[in-house]
């Protein structure tokens, strides 16, 4: 099984930026022992903070991965091209965020990639993408 986490702008800064939000983890600290945990898994990692270079990863692995683990960051927000990009590839798309968005400043209650996803997950901090990467293994 192959999935990629896509991670949107600011995310290169987990463990530095807004600890009280995202937590004092680094993103790769946290994929090294997400990797050992599911060693079954081929798991792939792409971050960008690059509207269009978040849309040409979901282009090129959108139609050949069996799942794509989505934390957009802002553009969740605002995205019509992020959402549109989701809907024209084949491969599922679970949209995640570390902080519970609907607990959080109105604008981030709205989503323009969720109606494209097959699920979404958010609020357990890191455990998210844990949470998205276990429903891939689950039974349809
Ligand atoms: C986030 C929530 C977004 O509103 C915010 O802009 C982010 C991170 C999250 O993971 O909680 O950058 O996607």
């Amino acid at each position: 099984m192959k999935i990629i986490i896509i991670n949107g702008p600011n995310l290169n800064l987990l463990g530095v930026r807004e600890k009280s939000i995202y937590g004092d983890q680094s993103f790769d600290s946290f994929l090294e022992t997400l990797k050992k945990e599911y060693s079954q898994i081929n798991i792939e990692y792409f971050q960008s903070n690059a509207e269009g270079l978040l849309i040409d990863k979901l282009h090129e692995v959108g139609f050949n991965y069996d799942g794509i683990i989505l934390n957009a960051g802002a553009y969740t927000h605002t995205s019509i091209a992020i959402g549109d990009a989701i809907s024209a590839i084949k491969t599922p798309v679970i949209e995640v965020h570390i902080s519970n968005v609907h607990a959080r400043e109105e604008f981030r209650h709205k989503s323009c990639i969720a109606k494209n996803c097959k699920g979404v997950i958010a609020g357990f901090g890191l455990n998210s993408y844990r949470l998205a990467l276990t429903q891939f293994l689950l039974p349809a």
